[in-house]
Protein backbone atom coordinates (compact mmCIF):
# COMPACT_ATOMS: atom_id res chain seq x y z
CA UNK A 1 0.00 0.00 0.00
CA UNK A 2 0.90 3.79 -0.87
CA UNK A 3 1.83 5.68 2.50
CA UNK A 4 0.57 9.29 1.77
CA UNK A 5 3.49 12.53 2.77
CA UNK A 6 1.53 14.68 5.59
CA UNK A 7 0.74 16.89 2.43
CA UNK A 8 -0.63 14.62 0.82
CA UNK A 9 -3.32 13.43 4.07
CA UNK A 10 -5.17 17.20 3.71
CA UNK A 11 -7.14 18.85 1.33
CA UNK A 12 -7.29 22.60 2.38
CA UNK A 13 -10.98 23.32 1.55
CA UNK A 14 -12.63 26.87 2.51
CA UNK A 15 -9.65 27.59 4.37
CA UNK A 16 -9.53 24.42 6.46
CA UNK A 17 -7.72 21.10 6.53
CA UNK A 18 -10.25 17.91 5.43
CA UNK A 19 -8.13 14.34 5.36
CA UNK A 20 -8.29 13.92 2.10
CA UNK A 21 -8.81 10.26 2.13
CA UNK A 22 -12.02 10.33 2.96
CA UNK A 23 -13.03 13.53 0.87
CA UNK A 24 -12.16 13.67 -2.14
CA UNK A 25 -13.67 16.59 -4.41
CA UNK A 26 -16.71 14.39 -5.57
CA UNK A 27 -17.86 14.26 -1.73
CA UNK A 28 -17.27 17.30 -1.51
CA UNK A 29 -19.04 18.71 -3.98
CA UNK A 30 -22.43 16.28 -3.45
CA UNK A 31 -22.69 18.00 0.07
CA UNK A 32 -22.72 21.72 -1.58
CA UNK A 33 -25.15 20.07 -3.81
CA UNK A 34 -27.02 18.27 -1.08
CA UNK A 35 -31.14 18.81 -0.63
CA UNK A 36 -32.27 19.05 3.08
CA UNK A 37 -35.58 18.14 4.11
CA UNK A 38 -37.00 20.27 7.01
CA UNK A 39 -37.57 17.16 9.31
CA UNK A 40 -33.82 16.10 9.02
CA UNK A 41 -32.46 16.24 11.81
CA UNK A 42 -28.07 16.96 11.87
CA UNK A 43 -25.87 16.05 14.50
CA UNK A 44 -22.70 18.85 14.10
CA UNK A 45 -19.58 19.13 16.55
CA UNK A 46 -16.13 19.33 16.08
CA UNK A 47 -14.44 15.97 16.03
CA UNK A 48 -14.22 14.05 19.64
CA UNK A 49 -16.66 16.36 21.27
CA UNK A 50 -19.12 13.26 21.46
CA UNK A 51 -20.43 12.62 17.52
CA UNK A 52 -20.48 8.60 18.12
CA UNK A 53 -22.94 9.12 21.09
CA UNK A 54 -25.02 11.60 19.80
CA UNK A 55 -24.95 9.13 16.50
CA UNK A 56 -26.54 6.37 19.21
CA UNK A 57 -28.92 8.69 21.43
CA UNK A 58 -30.82 10.16 18.28
CA UNK A 59 -31.40 6.72 16.52
CA UNK A 60 -32.81 5.59 19.86
CA UNK A 61 -34.54 8.66 20.47
CA UNK A 62 -36.36 8.60 17.33
CA UNK A 63 -36.90 4.35 17.42
CA UNK A 64 -38.38 4.97 21.17
CA UNK A 65 -35.70 2.99 22.33
CA UNK A 66 -35.59 0.17 19.58
CA UNK A 67 -32.17 -1.68 20.25
CA UNK A 68 -32.56 -2.40 16.14
CA UNK A 69 -31.83 1.30 15.52
CA UNK A 70 -28.49 0.68 16.51
CA UNK A 71 -27.40 -2.86 15.95
CA UNK A 72 -27.93 -2.37 12.22
CA UNK A 73 -25.96 -0.30 10.98
CA UNK A 74 -22.08 0.91 11.82
CA UNK A 75 -22.78 4.49 13.34
CA UNK A 76 -20.88 5.78 9.91
CA UNK A 77 -23.90 4.31 7.50
CA UNK A 78 -26.72 5.25 10.24
CA UNK A 79 -25.94 9.10 10.88
CA UNK A 80 -24.03 9.53 7.92
CA UNK A 81 -21.40 12.07 7.70
CA UNK A 82 -22.60 14.45 4.72
CA UNK A 83 -18.87 15.44 3.87
CA UNK A 84 -17.83 12.22 3.88
CA UNK A 85 -17.09 9.80 1.04
CA UNK A 86 -19.71 7.57 1.77
CA UNK A 87 -22.29 9.55 1.78
CA UNK A 88 -22.79 9.66 -1.97
CA UNK A 89 -22.69 6.23 -1.93
CA UNK A 90 -25.43 5.73 0.34
CA UNK A 91 -28.85 6.50 -1.63
CA UNK A 92 -29.94 9.52 1.18
CA UNK A 93 -32.52 10.38 -0.41
CA UNK A 94 -34.45 7.25 -0.53
CA UNK A 95 -34.16 7.05 3.07
CA UNK A 96 -37.48 7.93 5.06
CA UNK A 97 -38.09 10.86 7.06
CA UNK A 98 -36.64 11.99 9.07
CA UNK A 99 -33.52 11.20 8.25
CA UNK A 100 -30.31 11.67 10.71
CA UNK A 101 -26.76 13.17 9.21
CA UNK A 102 -23.61 14.45 10.84
CA UNK A 103 -21.51 16.84 9.84
CA UNK A 104 -18.09 18.39 11.16
CA UNK A 105 -18.76 21.06 9.72
CA UNK A 106 -18.93 24.69 10.58
CA UNK A 107 -22.07 26.77 10.20
CA UNK A 108 -20.79 29.09 7.31
CA UNK A 109 -19.82 25.61 5.31
CA UNK A 110 -22.94 24.47 5.57
CA UNK A 111 -24.45 24.49 1.87
CA UNK A 112 -27.02 26.77 0.50
CA UNK A 113 -29.98 23.81 0.86
CA UNK A 114 -29.28 24.02 4.85
CA UNK A 115 -29.97 27.80 4.93
CA UNK A 116 -33.02 27.63 3.14
CA UNK A 117 -34.77 24.08 4.77
CA UNK A 118 -33.68 24.88 8.48
CA UNK A 119 -32.94 21.38 9.73
CA UNK A 120 -33.14 20.83 13.17
CA UNK A 121 -30.04 20.69 14.68
CA UNK A 122 -27.94 19.12 17.66
CA UNK A 123 -24.47 20.76 18.14
CA UNK A 124 -22.99 19.06 20.85
CA UNK A 125 -19.35 20.73 22.32
CA UNK A 126 -17.07 19.59 24.96
CA UNK A 127 -14.20 20.92 27.19
CA UNK A 128 -11.27 22.11 24.55
CA UNK A 129 -8.83 20.18 26.54
CA UNK A 130 -10.66 17.26 26.39
CA UNK A 131 -11.20 17.50 22.76
CA UNK A 132 -7.48 17.70 22.40
CA UNK A 133 -6.82 15.02 24.93
CA UNK A 134 -9.09 12.53 23.13
CA UNK A 135 -7.48 14.29 19.70
CA UNK A 136 -4.07 13.75 20.23
CA UNK A 137 -4.72 10.13 21.27
CA UNK A 138 -7.15 9.61 17.97
CA UNK A 139 -4.78 11.19 16.14
CA UNK A 140 -2.06 8.73 16.69
CA UNK A 141 -3.97 5.61 15.40
CA UNK A 142 -5.13 6.56 12.18
CA UNK A 143 -4.10 6.26 8.57
CA UNK A 144 -5.72 9.34 6.76
CA UNK A 145 -5.00 11.42 9.55
CA UNK A 146 -1.27 13.64 10.23
CA UNK A 147 0.11 11.65 13.11
CA UNK A 148 0.40 14.29 16.44
CA UNK A 149 3.63 14.42 16.99
CA UNK A 150 4.97 15.33 20.24
CA UNK A 151 2.39 16.76 22.58
CA UNK A 152 3.85 20.48 22.02
CA UNK A 153 4.00 20.29 19.07
CA UNK A 154 0.08 18.87 18.31
CA UNK A 155 -0.77 21.54 21.09
CA UNK A 156 0.62 24.35 19.25
CA UNK A 157 -1.31 22.55 16.10
CA UNK A 158 -4.67 22.86 17.63
CA UNK A 159 -4.49 25.78 19.08
CA UNK A 160 -3.58 27.70 15.74
CA UNK A 161 -6.32 25.23 13.76
CA UNK A 162 -3.81 23.39 11.84
CA UNK A 163 -6.08 20.29 12.31
CA UNK A 164 -8.91 18.35 10.74
CA UNK A 165 -11.60 20.39 10.63
CA UNK A 166 -9.57 23.60 11.30
CA UNK A 167 -9.71 25.66 14.68
CA UNK A 168 -12.00 24.21 17.49
CA UNK A 169 -12.37 28.04 18.59
CA UNK A 170 -13.71 28.76 15.34
CA UNK A 171 -15.83 25.77 15.18
CA UNK A 172 -17.81 26.66 18.79
CA UNK A 173 -17.87 30.48 17.28
CA UNK A 174 -19.72 29.88 14.24
CA UNK A 175 -22.17 27.73 15.31
CA UNK A 176 -22.82 29.30 18.63
CA UNK A 177 -23.44 32.60 16.20
CA UNK A 178 -25.56 30.97 14.05
CA UNK A 179 -28.96 32.38 13.00
CA UNK A 180 -31.77 29.71 13.10
CA UNK A 181 -31.12 29.17 17.21
CA UNK A 182 -34.61 28.11 17.40
CA UNK A 183 -34.18 25.36 15.70
CA UNK A 184 -30.42 24.63 17.05
CA UNK A 185 -30.18 22.79 20.61
CA UNK A 186 -26.76 23.24 22.06
CA UNK A 187 -25.79 20.64 24.37
CA UNK A 188 -22.23 20.04 25.64
CA UNK A 189 -20.57 16.63 26.25
CA UNK A 190 -19.98 17.48 29.55
CA UNK A 191 -24.16 17.78 30.31
CA UNK A 192 -24.33 13.88 28.88
CA UNK A 193 -21.54 12.90 30.78
CA UNK A 194 -23.65 14.21 33.95
CA UNK A 195 -27.17 13.45 33.72
CA UNK A 196 -27.50 11.35 30.68
CA UNK A 197 -30.79 10.69 31.39
CA UNK A 198 -32.27 14.36 31.76
CA UNK A 199 -30.06 15.29 28.40
CA UNK A 200 -31.76 12.41 26.48
CA UNK A 201 -35.18 13.83 27.79
CA UNK A 202 -34.21 17.05 26.76
CA UNK A 203 -33.10 16.00 23.72
CA UNK A 204 -36.11 13.95 22.48
CA UNK A 205 -38.37 17.23 23.69
CA UNK A 206 -36.51 18.90 21.06
CA UNK A 207 -36.68 16.44 18.86
CA UNK A 208 -40.90 16.23 19.17
CA UNK A 209 -40.32 12.67 20.25
CA UNK A 210 -42.76 12.16 23.29
CA UNK A 211 -41.36 9.38 25.45
CA UNK A 212 -42.13 7.67 28.30
CA UNK A 213 -39.82 7.22 31.62
CA UNK A 214 -39.47 4.21 30.89
CA UNK A 215 -37.79 4.04 27.35
CA UNK A 216 -35.91 7.31 28.28
CA UNK A 217 -34.21 5.30 31.14
CA UNK A 218 -33.29 2.49 28.60
CA UNK A 219 -31.80 4.68 26.26
CA UNK A 220 -29.33 6.51 28.67
CA UNK A 221 -28.57 3.07 29.94
CA UNK A 222 -28.03 1.84 26.51
CA UNK A 223 -25.72 5.10 25.75
CA UNK A 224 -23.76 4.62 28.63
CA UNK A 225 -19.95 4.11 27.99
CA UNK A 226 -19.59 0.57 29.29
CA UNK A 227 -22.42 -0.65 27.19
CA UNK A 228 -21.61 1.49 24.04
CA UNK A 229 -18.09 -0.07 24.01
CA UNK A 230 -20.07 -3.60 23.46
CA UNK A 231 -21.84 -2.31 20.50
CA UNK A 232 -19.78 -3.32 17.54
CA UNK A 233 -21.97 -1.04 15.27
CA UNK A 234 -20.60 1.90 17.32
CA UNK A 235 -17.13 0.80 18.64
CA UNK A 236 -15.52 1.03 15.11
CA UNK A 237 -14.18 -2.55 15.40
CA UNK A 238 -15.25 -2.58 11.73
CA UNK A 239 -12.88 -0.52 10.97
CA UNK A 240 -9.32 -2.57 9.56
CA UNK A 241 -6.62 -1.94 11.63
CA UNK A 242 -4.63 -0.66 9.25
CA UNK A 243 -6.90 2.81 8.77
CA UNK A 244 -6.96 2.89 12.54
CA UNK A 245 -5.29 0.70 14.91
CA UNK A 246 -7.24 0.31 18.14
CA UNK A 247 -4.21 -1.44 20.02
CA UNK A 248 -2.70 1.85 19.70
CA UNK A 249 -5.75 3.70 21.57
CA UNK A 250 -9.41 2.64 21.47
CA UNK A 251 -12.02 5.03 19.16
CA UNK A 252 -14.31 4.85 22.79
CA UNK A 253 -10.96 5.57 24.73
CA UNK A 254 -11.94 6.74 28.35
CA UNK A 255 -15.24 8.46 28.15
CA UNK A 256 -14.93 11.02 30.97
CA UNK A 257 -14.99 15.04 31.43
CA UNK A 258 -11.69 16.21 32.67
CA UNK A 259 -9.18 13.60 30.99
CA UNK A 260 -7.28 16.63 29.74
CA UNK A 261 -5.47 17.04 34.00
CA UNK A 262 -3.75 13.77 33.35
CA UNK A 263 -2.60 15.45 29.45
CA UNK A 264 -1.67 18.69 29.90
CA UNK A 265 1.45 19.75 32.02
CA UNK A 266 0.81 22.91 34.26
CA UNK A 267 2.76 25.26 31.31
CA UNK A 268 0.59 23.61 28.66
CA UNK A 269 -3.08 24.41 30.94
CA UNK A 270 -2.04 27.95 31.08
CA UNK A 271 -1.02 28.56 27.67
CA UNK A 272 -4.49 27.05 26.62
CA UNK A 273 -6.37 28.85 29.35
CA UNK A 274 -4.33 32.04 27.79
CA UNK A 275 -5.24 31.28 23.83
CA UNK A 276 -9.16 30.30 24.77
CA UNK A 277 -9.34 33.42 27.30
CA UNK A 278 -8.36 35.41 23.90
CA UNK A 279 -10.37 33.57 21.55
CA UNK A 280 -13.50 33.69 23.49
CA UNK A 281 -13.62 37.27 25.07
CA UNK A 282 -16.81 37.80 22.70
CA UNK A 283 -18.60 34.93 23.85
CA UNK A 284 -21.26 35.21 26.25
CA UNK A 285 -22.83 31.55 25.89
CA UNK A 286 -21.70 30.14 29.78
CA UNK A 287 -20.47 26.49 29.11
CA UNK A 288 -20.30 24.13 31.60
CA UNK A 289 -16.82 23.76 31.80
CA UNK A 290 -16.14 27.34 32.48
P1 LIG B 1 -12.16 10.11 24.77
O1 LIG B 1 -11.09 9.94 23.74
O2 LIG B 1 -11.88 11.26 25.70
O3 LIG B 1 -12.47 8.85 25.50
P2 LIG B 1 -16.24 11.71 18.62
O4 LIG B 1 -17.24 10.63 18.54
O5 LIG B 1 -16.79 13.08 18.41
O6 LIG B 1 -15.04 11.43 17.78
O7 LIG B 1 -15.73 11.76 20.14
C1 LIG B 1 -15.04 10.67 20.70
C2 LIG B 1 -14.97 10.86 22.20
O8 LIG B 1 -16.28 10.64 22.76
C3 LIG B 1 -14.04 9.86 22.86
O9 LIG B 1 -13.49 10.54 23.99
C4 LIG B 1 -15.03 8.78 23.25
O10 LIG B 1 -14.56 7.90 24.23
C5 LIG B 1 -16.18 9.63 23.74
N1 LIG B 1 -17.45 8.88 23.84
C6 LIG B 1 -18.10 8.20 22.89
N2 LIG B 1 -19.19 7.59 23.39
C7 LIG B 1 -19.23 7.90 24.72
C8 LIG B 1 -20.10 7.54 25.80
N3 LIG B 1 -21.16 6.75 25.63
N4 LIG B 1 -19.82 8.05 27.02
C9 LIG B 1 -18.76 8.86 27.22
N5 LIG B 1 -17.89 9.22 26.25
C10 LIG B 1 -18.12 8.73 25.00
Amino acid sequence: RVTMTEAELYTLYKGIYLPSALHPPESLRFYEDFTFRPDDILIATYPKSGTTWMQEIVPLIMSGGDPASVETLPNWDRVPWLEENRAYTLNLDQRPSPRTFSTHYKYDMLPRSFFETKPKVIYVMRNPKDVFTSAFHYFGTTSFLVKPGPQSEFLHKFLDGQVMFGSWFDHVKSWLNAEEKDRIMYISYEELFMDLKDSVARIAKFLEKPLEAEAVEKIADRCLFKNMKQNNMSNYSLVPAEYMDQTKSEFLRKGIAGDWKNQLTEAEAERFDAVYKEKMKDVTYKFVWD
